[in-house]
């Protein structure tokens, strides 16, 4: 299917790397308000550039546009987009108001056309495997889930040198001018929303820990860039979301059953490595010592951590996984560097919609769901100090994991089991240990 992209900044990019991988999109050309950015970045990865946004909304053979330009021109971008009679796909945060959320949906439905937003990480191999682990009960049932989005002290971090791969600067300022949980809660809040349904009500806090993060000049001068959301799911699941840019790196998502937990240790690499730890009492005990706690040998041999479970990739149709082929040094560090990294595959949420319109199915996420979100991220964003608690007004209808998830999936509950090592160590530990146990295992 032929698209369209508008605005050719940072994340421009990231959505080429992995854009490659998606037969069922062909770039048609780009735009940008800046035409020499336009121009720099299509001579770089050799793209047709539109003269004016009328001939790239013009073009008769683009069937959906995607929307990357900056925050402030989503809404009337993607007015435009659908009044053109495209198809719309936009970078997160949607829209700055629920109002212009609602208007635009309401447009898209009266034309018959369709809206998907990212970020688009419930579609990876990662939140998928996790979506069918907490399905298949692998922890009993999910009580809670814990979302980090401690994205480090970037301030500290020179972002004024940071360039994409074709010389495109990091916005920085605008970053910080648009704060952390307004650009990344999303992130946490899919993955979270795709699995455990709408949200009931959410109790936050926000507030600006860093007003020293830069010499410049910022406005508004105190947007949060710390915050915490507990999220009170309609399906009884309890959740908490942090976002801060003031710690070091941490991006783990936790789902705690009354039996265990899944954990993952980013939303970031859409291929990361899933984990199923089993609460043996083995483990629990020895989560006392500290020694248990910090050597990870010993985790390793006690079973905390749990079992590493297969994971589902399973991209949209048409799409595939990129090559691995060459063994030439540098192919081999770009490899090591990638397994450690990790590929975000932002283009993956395109491909779902490209799939979704081309076989006439419903795409992920819904326009309800994309709604949610929306209502979501600017109660956790604007609660402030003082804390607020927010009634949902929008809901949506829980969503299925995709069927080609489903059926590419083993049974998880068989790797949530006690594994060897975690036997010889308990049976070891009940021969050694004489005399009675103690009354209280947490003291
Ligand atoms: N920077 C990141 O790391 C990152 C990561 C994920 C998502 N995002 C999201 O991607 C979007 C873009 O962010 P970015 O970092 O690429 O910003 P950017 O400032 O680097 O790029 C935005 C581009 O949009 C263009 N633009 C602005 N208004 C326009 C309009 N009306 N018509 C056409 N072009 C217009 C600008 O000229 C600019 O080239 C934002 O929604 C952001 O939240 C950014």
């Amino acid at each position: 299917m032929k698209i369209g992209i508008i605005g050719c900044g940072y994340v421009f990019d990231l959505y080429m790397l992995t854009i490659g991988r998606h037969e069922n999109i062909e770039i048609a050309g780009i735009y940008d308000i800046r035409s020499e950015q336009a121009e720099r970045v299509g001579k770089f990865f050799g793209l047709r550039v539109y003269p004016d946004r009328e001939s790239i909304l013009g073009d008769p053979e683009i069937e959906v546009i995607a929307n990357l330009t900056s925050i402030e021109a989503h809404y009337e971008v993607n007015k435009a987009i659908l009044r053109a009679g495209k198809h719309v796909y936009c970078e997160k945060p949607f829209v700055t108001d629920m109002d212009e959320a609602r208007e635009l949906f309401a447009l898209a439905e009266n034309l018959g056309l369709r809206i998907s937003c990212a970020p688009s990480n419930a579609l990876s191999a990662t939140s998928q495997t996790m979506w069918k682990a907490a399905q298949d009960k692998a922890v009993g049932d999910v009580r809670m889930v814990y979302a980090e989005f401690d994205n480090q002290p970037v301030y500290l971090m020179n972002p004024e040198t940071w360039r994409s791969r074709s010389g495109t600067p990091w916005p920085y300022v605008h970053e910080y001018e648009s704060g952390c949980t307004w650009e990344h809660v999303g992130y946490h809040l899919a993955w979270m929303c795709a699995i455990f349904g709408p949200v009931r009500s959410v109790t936050s806090f926000s507030k600006m820990t860093l007003p020293d993060k830069t010499d410049l000049p910022m406005d508004p001068a105190d947007t949060p860039d710390f915050s915490v959301g507990c999220l009170d799911f309609e399906s009884g699941v309890v959740g908490r979301v942090t976002c801060s840019i003031a710690a070091p790196y941490d991006h783990q998502m936790r789902i705690i059953g009354n039996r265990g937990v899944i954990h993952t240790n980013t939303y970031r690499e859409y291929e990361c490595p899933v984990y199923i730890e089993r609460f043996g009492k083995l483990a629990l005990d020895m989560r006392r010592m500290r020694l248990a706690r910090t050597n990870s040998f010993v985790q390793w041999l006690v079973g905390i951590g749990g079992r590493k479970v297969p994971l589902i990739v399973t991209p949209p149709p048409g799409s595939k996984r990129l090559p691995r082929k060459s063994m030439s040094p540098r192919a081999i560090y770009k490899r090591f560097m990638s397994n450690q990294i990790g590929i975000q595959d932002k283009a993956i949420g395109l491909a779902e919609l490209c799939d979704a319109i081309a076989t006439g199915r419903p795409h992920f996420p819904s326009h309800d769901f994309t709604l949610h979100l929306t209502e979501l991220t600017l109660a956790i964003q604007g609660a402030g100090p003082d804390g607020l608690r927010h009634q949902l007004t929008s809901r949506f209808d829980p969503v299925a994991l995709p069927e080609r998830s489903r059926a590419a999936a083993p049974d998880y509950r068989d790797y949530a089991r006690q594994s060897w090592r975690e036997k010889i160590w308990q049976r070891l530990r009940e021969v050694l240990r004489k005399g009675p146990a103690p009354t209280n295992p947490l003291i």
